[in-house]
């Protein structure tokens, strides 16, 4: 039987030294269906273990006799100062973690002066967020087939005083997650004697996670979605309409999306640099690159990769900021070398906030910060404006500007092929 004591910062900070520390402890607190559904990817995992590979296969080139003192990762992202390159990815269903886990991830993140988004499938609801956490809070949009639904979130969030709207255009249909039929955490929730047994071996994140938060407020509901779509989560349905998975989103729906929010606009998912021109076309103040944390397609490039290209394309014209597989400030310092304005974590915080609560999101912020710091300083980085790609050693098909594939001889492949 598994279970956690409550950990305040200071026990966290001799505990947890790393976000793989952080990993452990959220193992051995959560069932290990959520676990799963929290650090696993999509089919084989292949993307989840290509994101953290490309970053690895990057290297640092030390400077040296430089003065770095008083180093700072400060820097300014949608034109807002932020204490760090680092912003709290969208995660869906925080609060199965922890009890008010979105809370927890919020506050840690206003306490850290970096801003924080809440998906669109938060269990707890944005206003609520807003109230208790406080900070910049951005709020992140599935688009849902029924196109009024999603302009009435944009309204709410707006009702809100949300700062940012994130658009996430990565998920037209529903990733397969086998490991999630197996060990019976699927969508829609059935209970089986082996996940049963899961629980039960967990009592603590039952009674602390479920009990109490079902003892005062009922069961678990994403409160950001439309009334009427409003189910309990262990009865959503993956279809057209429990979850919101939209196969015919269009340019057009970012432009009416534009008009319709007057903060800034930031397009989620955005792995390719046409791509990325066309959500500047259509009014976006930036991309994030990511493959959702390599949740969705399981042959996808790593973000890292696409980067190049993407910042070559819109770069000085529009933020671009990057997420998927990092979990170390080198991560940080690399992307931020190859011209992203900052980089986003999902995991990592999960993993900080399912380990207690809120310390430990702030805890897996604040590793990664001084990593980042101690990252520049070994490289003779005063200031995140120091790091550039000269510092980094990168593998023949990084180059700047490409996959790694020859355009024009792919272009005439793919003609030979008659495609
Ligand atoms: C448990 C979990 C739930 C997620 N839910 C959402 C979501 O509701 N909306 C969204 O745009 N992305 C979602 N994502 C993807 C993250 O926003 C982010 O792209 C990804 O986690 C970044 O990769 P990393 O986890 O390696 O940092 C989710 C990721 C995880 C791990």
């Amino acid at each position: 039987m598994t279970g956690y004591t409550a950990l305040d910062i200071e026990r966290l900070r001799t505990k947890a030294l790393s976000i793989s520390d952080l990993r452990e402890l959220a193992k051995r607190h959560l069932p290990r269906g959520i676990f799963e559904y929290v650090a696993r990817g999509t089919d084989e995992d292949r993307a989840l273990d290509g994101n953290a590979r490309a970053f690895d296969e990057i290297e640092i080139c030390p400077r040296v006799v430089q003065d770095v003192s008083g180093a700072t990762a400060q820097c300014s992202i949608l034109g807002k100062p932020s204490a760090a390159p680092l912003a709290i990815s969208p995660t869906g269903f925080a609060s199965l973690l922890w009890l008010d886990g979105e809370i927890g991830s919020a506050k840690a993140a206003a306490a850290a002066g970096i801003p924080f988004a809440l998906s669109t499938g938060s269990i707890t609801p944005m206003e609520r967020v807003k109230e208790e956490a406080g900070g910049r809070l951005w709020l992140q949009l599935y688009v849902w087939p029924q196109r009024e639904m999603t302009r009435e979130l944009i309204d709410r969030a707006r009702k809100a005083d949300y700062e940012a709207l994130i658009v996430t255009v990565d998920t037209p249909v529903a990733p397969f997650r086998p490991y999630n039929l197996k060990n019976g955490f699927s969508i829609p929730f059935r209970l089986s004697s082996r996940n049963a047994l899961d629980i039960m071996c967990h009592p603590r994140w039952l009674f602390n996670v479920v009990f109490r938060r079902y003892l005062r407020s009922g069961p678990m509901v994403a409160e950001n979605y439309p009334q009427q779509l409003r189910v309990p989560v262990k009865a959503a349905k993956v279809g057209k309409f429990n979850l919101p998975f939209s196969d015919n989103v269009s340019w057009e729906d970012i432009r009416e999306f534009r008009r319709l929010w007057d903060g800034p606009l930031l397009i989620k998912g955005i792995m390719h640099p046409d791509d990325a021109a066309q959500a500047v076309n259509a009014g976006a103040d930036g991309v994030i690159v990511s493959n959702h944390g390599g949740r969705n397609l399981d042959a996808s490039i790593a973000p890292i990769r696409a980067l190049p290209s993407i910042v070559d394309r819109i770069g000085g014209k529009a933020t671009v900021l990057l997420d998927s597989g990092v979990t170390r400030g080198s991560d940080i310092a690399k992307a931020v070398a190859m011209g992203a304005s900052g980089v986003m974590v999902g995991k990592a915080g999960l993993f900080g906030v399912a380990a207690a609560g809120q310390p430990g999101a702030q805890r897996a912020i604040e590793i990664l910060v001084e990593e980042l710091l101690r990252v520049m300083i070994f490289s003779g980085a005063r200031e995140l404006r120091d790091l550039d790609h000269h510092l980094l050693r990168l593998p023949a098909d990084f180059r700047r500007g490409s996959y790694g594939v020859d355009a024009a001889a792919a272009a005439t492949a793919s003609q030979r092929r008659g495609g």
